[in-house]
């Protein structure tokens, strides 16, 4: 099926689905970096621009839009309506998008306090409005961990499946593939990785924040378990104009981007470009690749029924 992808960043959730057999047909992102990076590794289809200044009419149709509209702490419940709030102006152009194309899916992910937001009200306007929009609405929080992924990242997917279709052809979330017994540890997932100062390694992106390592036990100043999946890889700031990477399992430093990378399921390979503030974020922005190919593939189940 051909998807278009909003809020697209680096290209994890576009690369997953790829990776599962779809076509990303047109993309678009307002950060620069992330928009090279994408071009570098899945393909120039991205649009560099800000979504809101992007007509209708520049979009191609489609039977799938999939993208995570950022939601830094709105709290409005009447979202749609609160048109002045800064803080609803991207799930608004989600919105639009989706009510303007139609397309047959739609998948948007975010964050887990987006389920607590406003006691709840938030999410609860959010399935209503795309209900109004005419779509059949879903919701459901997924650790990445449950999935194969080396990292217990927490993360919400909404999905919609348009009305007129019949209700057998509903998107339906993946099932998990790892329970708590077999999750991908973080020491399984960097097994084989050099040392950043090895004169012999060749890797892209092996470069790390020096930001100091104090075990102050939150977020970023833990120590990390080897034996467990990662935390959460971090797109947010140190409060210092730099990015707070966890730390690697020997916890004598901070991950490099390639480390935080691979913890992502970014393939070796996939290389990323910017300032290495820009590049943390874009990694710790990313929905992991392989939780990306797992809805990716239950999309192309779909792809069966629907022919
Ligand atoms: C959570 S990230 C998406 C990551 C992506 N799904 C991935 O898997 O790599 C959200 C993205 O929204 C982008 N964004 C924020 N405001 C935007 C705007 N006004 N127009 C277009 N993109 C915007 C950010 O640059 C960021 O890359």
């Amino acid at each position: 099926m051909n998807i278009v992808s909003l809020f697209s960043g680096a290209g994890g959730l576009d690369l997953g689905l790829i990776q599962a057999g779809h076509e990303i047909i047109w993309a678009n992102d307002i950060d620069a970096d992330s928009c090279e990076t994408y071009k570098l590794n899945i393909g120039n289809h991205i649009i560099c621009k800000d979504i809101s200044r992007i007509g209708l009419d520049e979009i191609p149709d489609c039977d799938i839009i999939v993208g995570g509209f950022p939601c830094q702490g709105f709290s409005m419940a009447n979202m749609l309506r609160a048109a002045d709030d800064q803080r609803n102006q991207l799930y608004k152009q989600f919105y639009r998008i989706i009510k303007g194309k139609k397309p047959d899916y739609f998948i948007a992910e975010n964050v887990r306090g987006i389920l607590s937001l406003d006691n709840g009200n938030v999410i609860k306007k959010i399935v209503q409005d795309f209900s109004d929009a005419g779509y059949r609405v879903k919701y459901k929080a997924f650790n990445t961990a449950d999935y194969g992924v080396p990292q217990t990242r927490i993360r919400v997917i909404i999905a919609g499946t348009r009305k007129d279709l019949p209700e057998e052809t509903d998107f339906q979330f993946p099932e998990p593939t790892h329970d708590k017994t077999i999750w991908v540890s973080i020491s399984t997932a960097l097994r084989g990785i050099p040392e950043p100062e090895d004169p012999k390694c060749k890797l892209k992106n092996h470069i790390y924040s020096k930001y100091k390592i104090t075990n102050r036990n939150f977020t970023g100043h833990r120590e990390t378990d080897p034996n467990k999946p990662s935390p959460t890889i971090l797109a947010r700031g140190n409060g210092k104009g730099g990015v707070c990477a966890i730390q690697h399992p020997t916890n004598h430093r901070r991950m490099s981007i390639r480390e935080s990378a691979l913890v992502q399921t970014f393939p070796l390979n996939f290389e990323f470009v910017g300032s290495m503030g820009s590049m943390y974020r874009q990694v710790g922005n990313a929905v992991p690749v392989l939780f990306g190919q797992h809805l990716g593939k239950r999309l192309k189940e779909l792809e069966s029924i629907l022919i």
